[in-house]
């Protein structure tokens, strides 16, 4: 009489045991999809902080670390910024700001890249190149990334190499002698 009982539990011990294993191995398939979804370290901390660019010369570019991401402030002088502000949008390989702080659709002029009309002498970006993550030297004419050969210019938009988006503009907030990431 036992025999009927424990085939019944046998069978339900069976079929949880079955369903756990499918359920962590649907689990385990599904991560690399599910993870697309989920906002990146960079975009979910997205932590304040406050650089004084009173350190910054006229024509300097520092680079700075962001909890971790590291980020050029460049101080162009006012023939760089002609020099970007020059740049066809036709012969841009990536036609979009790329600016945390505007629309996504804008496009890649100088103005939609620099934080706002009062200072346009200022540029942000996130350093590592959009290839591959190397760190791109600055040059007279804007970064040059020595991985792979890719070039950005005055306003950090590719003009050369293997990279396909240009380098983007952070959340940050202009504050006359201040500027505050992460906003
Ligand atoms: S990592 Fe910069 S060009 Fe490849």
């Amino acid at each position: 009489m036992l025999t009927p009982t424990l085939n019944v539990n046998n069978v339900e011990l069976f079929y949880s045991f079955t369903c756990a294993i499918v359920a962590i191995g649907v689990g385990i398939m599904s991560w690399p999809v599910a993870s697309q979804f989920l906002p990146n370290a960079f975009v979910s901390v997205n932590p304040k902080m406050e650089v004084d660019l009173r350190a910054v010369c006229c024509g300097q570019c520092v680079t700075i670390n962001w909890f971790g991401t590291p980020v050029f402030i460049r101080n162009r002088l006012a023939r760089e910024v002609r020099a970007a502000r020059a740049v066809c949008l036709r012969k841009l390989k990536d036609k979009y700001a790329r600016n945390a702080n505007i629309n996504s659709n804008a496009l890649a002029f100088d103005r939609n890249r620099c934080l706002d009309v009062r200072s346009e002498n200022w540029l942000v970006v996130i350093a590592p190149c959009t290839h591959l993550g190397c760190m791109p030297s600055v040059t007279k004419c804007g970064w040059v990334c020595a991985c792979h050969g890719s070039s950005y210019d005055l306003s950090g938009r590719v003009t050369n190499g293997p990279a396909a988006t240009n380098l983007s503009v952070p959340k940050c907030v202009y504050a006359v002698s201040a500027l505050v990431l992460g906003t």
